[in-house]
């Protein structure tokens, strides 16, 4: 082949635009192999007389630079090509959202006892575990409420069998710690726990449901700790504006008993719907421990006293967030329930 031909068809072929790095080191090895047209070239030498050795010498080896030079440019050029497009196709869009982790959210139930526990525990209260297959001895006789005692229809019971029942009220709890305690130790629990009554579920009844007892029993606790106890529970619940306003009532293991309202904290007493026009909304049921109680669980009423309160944290959530059904609280809706997240 021409020296000339040969220079021409070199600097073609390693400017094809579909060389691609497999392609390129074959052309390679094509023209700078052994058997290639170069090496051929060179061991024509011999048959050439001396004179002209040199020079043709001389321009194969520029035929020789030429390819490696062109097979050098176009291998970086390549291989640069190479890299932009994998930084290309991997190239990771910032501003496209994340995907989403999808994490557990808290019950709104537990987060308003966990509300209350962290609230008592600050104040000193250990929390207390109760449980919920109860002995009817615990649940109601050691409470006040013997058999055959009229307030048993205010809880109408699951009896398991003769003696055992489905707790009515984290209430049995007390009598229990009481005993335990062995009539000269100061006691000062919360206890959160479920409770069951036989009612027929409706918008504002379930038959499975969660209370938080407090009870606190020393020689020198009176009512006013009691009033300012639950001023600063339903501040913490409610808000810190919030007013409560005790009324007499009745339970059979406290006397005297009282309800406990807290000033509405939607109209802020004006009255409203929530409210009922009254300006106040019932939140629970306490007093001073029933000197009945104290003597039955092994304290000496003249020595000890207690006070205690019970709150329905389903209500409480329910006036909190506006839940107007008391049933969504257990459909177990993960849309209701991350938004407590
Ligand atoms: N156990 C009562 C109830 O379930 C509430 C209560 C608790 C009242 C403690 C007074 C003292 O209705």
């Amino acid at each position: 082949m021409e020296l000339e031909e040969l220079r021409k068809k070199i600097s073609d072929d390693f400017n094809d635009m579909k060389l691609n790095l497999q392609t390129l080191s074959e052309l390679r090895s094509q023209y700078l192999g052994k058997k290639g047209p170069i090496n051929s070239l060179l061991s024509e030498m011999k048959n050439l007389p001396n004179e002209e050795k040199p020079k043709f010498g001389e321009k194969v080896n520029a035929l020789r630079n030429l390819a490696t030079k062109l097979f050098d440019e176009k291998k970086q050029e390549l291989e640069r090509k190479a890299v932009e497009e994998k930084l290309k196709k991997e190239a990771v869009d910032v501003t496209l959202p994340g995907k989403e982790m999808n994490t557990g959210s808290i019950h709104v139930l537990n987060k308003i006892v966990e509300e209350i526990e962290d609230l008592f525990i600050g104040m000193g209260y250990k929390v207390q575990d109760g449980v919920e297959v109860e002995k009817d001895l615990y649940n109601f006789q050691l409470l006040n409420i013997p058999e055959n005692h009229p307030a048993r229809a205010m809880q109408d019971t699951f009896y398991v069998d003769k003696e055992r029942l489905l707790r009515t009220q984290t209430s049995a709890v007390q009598a229990h710690k009481m005993l335990e305690s062995g009539g000269n130790k100061d006691i000062k629990i919360i206890c959160p726990g479920r409770t069951y009554r036989r009612d027929d579920d409706d918008a504002t009844h379930s038959h499975e449901f969660t209370q938080m007892e407090g009870l606190v029993v020393n020689k020198d606790v009176t009512m006013a700790d009691l009033k300012g106890t639950l001023n600063i529970m339903a501040k913490r619940l409610f808000g810190e504006d919030r007013e409560i306003r005790l009324r007499p009532s009745y339970f059979p293991f406290t006397e005297p008993s009282i309800e406990v309202d807290v000033s509405c904290f939607k109209c802020h007493g004006k009255g409203c719907a929530l409210c009922k026009g009254t300006g106040w909304i019932e939140i629970l049921g306490a007093g001073m421990v029933n000197n009945n109680v104290l003597r039955m669980c092994g304290y000496d009423p003249d020595v000890y006293q207690g006070f205690a309160f019970g709150v329905g944290i389903e209500r409480i959530a329910m006036l909190k967030y506006g839940i107007d059904d008391i049933r969504t609280l257990y459909s177990n809706d993960l849309r209701q329930n991350k938004q407590f997240k």
